[in-house]
């Protein structure tokens, strides 16, 4: 066994609906990187990290941060509520993760340049998604949507106020007060406590402005000491803005290239691209989901692959592999390789179909999703069938040790998609993790993880 690569710059994204296990990943590789950025989205992310016998839930602080030795940037794309910051900072803490105070700045640092969630904008995105009836989105309620709208609309509050304490109250209370109209007038909602609120701004202000650092020239920094930097994306391309399911979708760009205009930082910086797959698809909200099971099969895979969200605890809807949305996510965000999560999830299933196509209601075939999602809604998956595997893989960590039958519907999702299948997650935690292939990718992972992870190569 050899270690010949080194570590790159990374940015791993989620390459279907989200929740495709980023964190474990990210958590995986962070050691070898020297800093670690999240770069769009806000708490609607949910990232579950086990280490050890600690299970951590993460949402807005990068999963870098459980590694002592990685520094944590959150980028000028994001949404930051500063309340569920600091109740993150402070549930990490409760876990013995230090975040502030270990050395002069921490190992925290937050843009000032991203849009700030007030307690409004969470009552506006409830208030809307409520006055949406049968065709809502399902958000997660966290106020993205109204938050990241305030940005466009060039009246968002940003970070740099947490080190203005007054002025943030002040413009506050005058946003907060237009948006209490909103909620009072066009949706008959209950108007948020701007007195409560602005003191609780005040105190979050005081608290956090010390976190808030220009983020692009300490990574540029990064970079000339020699120190790879891993880019961690949120949520997934099927719900990016522009090239996700739209109307269902997420507010921010999940695609790889944000991470570049977020940090404010030369794309060439960013390196090869690692999109993160379940070996089935789930999804939260609403929304077109064509491989989606309705039957006692769906239930299977969300009991057995405990998919119930780590952010609002909402069960997903689960179904097969759909190939056709995964080559346009490989497409999309230029994924140059595979992270296959969640494999032992199928091992008692006695076949598992890919969905390779599209059917139209005409009959006409697609390769690729459709801009309309309500098109989308319509079609009909096109699947193949392989066979199962009926063995345990659960923490199976050599390629050679998988089921034949397992390593075939692996080597169909790589023709499918056109891109190596580098790593392959067989349980929740750090070691039940198969590293496999070579190339750009595999060779950054295996130097990234380097001894954390007794993983030969295959
Ligand atoms: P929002 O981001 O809260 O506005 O929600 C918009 C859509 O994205 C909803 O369908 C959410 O369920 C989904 N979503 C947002 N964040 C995540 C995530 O981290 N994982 C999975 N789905 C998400």
């Amino acid at each position: 066994m050899s270690f010949t690569g080194s570590v790159s710059s990374l940015v791993v994204v989620g390459g279907q609906w989200g929740d495709e296990g980023k964190g474990k990943v990210v958590d995986l590789l962070a050691g070898g990187f020297g800093a670690v950025v999240r770069y769009n989205g806000g708490h609607n992310a949910g990232h579950t990290v086990k280490f050890a016998d600690r299970h951590f839930a993460l949402h807005l602080v990068p999963s870098g941060i459980v590694h002592g030795g990685s520094l944590c940037y959150m980028g000028a794309g994001m949404v930051v509520d500063p309340l569920a910051l600091i109740r993150e900072m402070d549930s990490l803490a409760d876990q013995g993760v230090e975040v502030e105070g270990v050395e002069v700045e921490g190992r925290l640092f937050l843009s000032p340049r991203a849009a700030l969630i007030l307690p409004t904008h969470q009552a506006m995105d409830l208030a809307r998604e409520a006055a949406r009836g049968g065709g809502s989105i399902g958000t997660t309620g966290r106020g993205i949507g109204p938050a990241y709208q305030d940005l466009a609309q060039r009246r968002a509050l940003r970070t740099h106020l947490l080190t203005d304490p007054a002025g943030l109250v002040e413009r506050g209370r005058k946003l907060m007060a237009a948006h209490n109209r909103e909620l009072e007038l066009l949706y008959d909602a209950e108007p948020v406590d701007l007195e409560r609120a602005c003191e609780q701004l005040e105190a979050a202000a005081n608290r956090l402005g010390p976190f808030v650092h220009e983020v692009g020239p300490r990574i540029e920094a990064h970079v000339e000491r020699g120190d790879a930097i891993l880019f961690e994306g949120a949520q997934g391309v099927m719900l990016d803005l522009l090239h996700g399911t739209y109307p269902f979708v997420t507010s921010s760009s999940c695609l790889p290239g944000a991470a570049a205009v977020s940090c404010g930082l030369p794309p060439r910086l960013l390196g090869p691209v690692l999109g993160i797959m379940k070996a089935y698809v789930t999804r939260v909200g609403g929304g077109p989901f064509p491989t989606e099971l309705h039957d006692a099969l769906g239930d299977h895979l969300r009991r057995r692959g405990n998919e119930f969200g780590t952010t609002t605890g909402r069960p997903r809807r689960c179904g097969w592999f759909d190939a056709v949305a995964a080559r346009f996510a490989v497409r999309t965000a230029g994924i140059d390789a595979v992270a296959l999560m969640k494999l032992d999830v199928l091992d008692e299933l006695e076949e598992i179909r890919v969905a390779v196509g599209y059917r139209a209601p005409g009959g006409k075939l697609l390769d690729a999703p459709p801009a309309d999602a309500r098109m989308l809604a319509e079609l009909e998956p096109v699947y193949e069938t392989l066979p199962g595997w009926r063995t345990p893989t659960t923490a199976v960590t050599r390629d050679g040790d998988l089921p034949g039958a397992a390593r075939d519907y692996i080597g169909f999702l790589e023709e499918r998609l056109g891109v190596p299948v580098v790593l392959v997650s067989t349980g929740p935690r750090r070691e039940e993790t198969l590293l496999r292939g070579d190339g750009a990718v595999a060779d950054c992972i295996r130097a990234a993880v380097g001894s954390e992870l007794a993983v030969p190569s295959a």
